[in-house]
């Protein structure tokens, strides 16, 4: 049994988010035993100068575009041609592969991201690489090879058949194995045959597997959709015409939905993987978090890296909280959106989003002076996290109660930003 004597701050079960000064978390074979207030007869690690968080969860990003961060383009279909198809396009060589998986995984824990839902490129070895190299670092990711089959450079194109062959073959190889998992990934429906898409449907739900993909990010992307498949009232009757919708399946940006389709996703309870960064980046409008929130769809915060510009999940909260600015959105919803919520998004909620007894021990320890200068209370403690989050240093990452990353060690002078 392990003990850290720390503070923290945690989203529970009923949606509240608890502040705990000077409490100690046991661990006992990867889990969290407890969070005491009371000394356990124990040895244990002083971390009080930190604040301990989840760790953080990312759940839509792309690990092929790590390197073109920032790269700008008026629009999502101009960023895809100039920036992103290129950039994919150079994972067909095995060293860049490994390279830019290794800097992916290495980066996100430094920025406090232990679970994350990515896309990789086209190239089912580069997809392999990604699991060889998130299963050394000891990461917790749900990843797919991006699949694409029309309507994009040769280099990235596809053989229908082969798409499907090779994503089978990856989940059959990496579904459920230890922390990891796979995700089939059609990347969207520009980019994808009706055959590809439905027979990625019917696959998802033989397999009973898990399906990601982007919807309704931008008008003109929305009209070509509708343009090359004639004959559906929206984007996502089409998907769910495919059999793309269901618990499993998540979808990233979702802005432009209409009443209609809102009520479609919250019937076959499809997920939304809201991505702020990305949407002020490319423009592509403001999420409708009033009417999604309303509706009850699972919604969780993504990074989209490389049209988001970080992959700091607090950066992504206080994104959030500046896109939404006349809506109902709080630090408190932000917080709970890019843990548990994300968390619930990934059906994982029994196992991580939180620190509570019974969890996986994925601990984030944060370092800020004001957290305990100048907060008198949970709230403040709150949005100094996420306001001021480019002031913060990530002192170290956990996984199962195991320290992956330590800014000491690693030399890092690693501020959020
Ligand atoms: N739509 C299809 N592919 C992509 C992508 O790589 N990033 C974003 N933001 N949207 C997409
Ligand atoms: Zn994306």
């Amino acid at each position: 049994m392990n003990c850290i004597a720390t503070n923290i701050l945690t989203p529970i079960a009923n949606g509240d988010i608890i502040y705990i000064p000077k409490c100690y978390i046991t661990i006992s074979a990867g889990k969290i035993f407890a969070v005491s207030e009371t000394a356990p007869q124990v040895e244990c690690l002083d971390k009080t100068d930190c604040l301990c968080i989840p760790g953080l969860i990312d759940s839509h990003v792309h690990l092929s575009q790590l390197y073109i961060r920032g790269k700008y383009a008026p629009d999502l279909m101009q960023w895809l041609h100039k920036h992103t198809f290129p950039a994919e396009g150079m994972s067909r060589d095995a060293k860049f592969s490994e390279q830019i998986a290794q800097d992916f995984y290495q980066q996100s824990l430094a920025k406090g991201t232990t679970t994350s839902v990515v896309y990789t490129s086209p190239y089912p070895a580069a997809c392999e690489t990604a699991f060889k190299v998130a299963e050394a670092a000891g990461v917790r990711s749900i990843i797919g090879m991006t699949m694409m089959d029309r309507n994009c450079p040769d280099y990235l194109k596809q053989e229908t058949a082969a798409s499907i062959r090779a994503s089978c073959e990856l989940w059959d190889k990496w579904h459920d194995k230890g922390l990891l998992d796979y995700i089939f990934s059609p990347r969207f429906a520009i980019t994808c045959s009706a055959e590809l898409l439905e027979e990625t449907g019917n696959l998802v739900k033989s397999l009973t597997a898990r399906l990601q993909s982007h919807l309704s990010e931008n008008t003109f992307e929305i009209e070509q959709v509708l343009d090359l498949f004639p004959g559906n009232s929206s984007y996502t009757a089409l998907y769910e015409k495919y059999g793309l919708l269901g618990n499993r399946s998540i979808m990233g940006h979702g802005i432009h939905l209409a009443r209609q389709e809102i009520e479609c996703l919250r019937a076959t309870d499809t997920g939304i993987a809201f991505c702020p960064d990305s949407n002020f980046f490319l423009k592509s409008g403001r999420f409708k978090w009033n009417e999604i929130e309303e509706s009850g769809i699972r919604v969780g915060l993504g990074s989209d890296v490389g049209a988001g510009t970080d992959l700091s999940m607090l950066k992504m909260m206080k994104f959030a909280d500046y896109i939404l600015d006349k809506s109902t959105f709080t630090p408190a919803k932000a917080f709970y959106h890019g843990t548990l919520g994300n968390a619930v998004l990934l059906g994982l909620e029994s196992k991580i989003g939180s620190l509570e007894a019974g969890k996986e021990a994925d601990l984030v320890f944060l370092q800020h002076d004001e957290f305990f200068k100048t907060a008198v209370d949970s709230e403040d403690i709150l949005s100094l996290l996420i306001y001021l989050n480019q002031e913060i240093k990530i002192e170290s990452t956990w996984i199962q109660g195991k320290e992956l990353y330590n800014k000491a060690k690693s030399g890092g002078n690693n501020e959020v930003s």
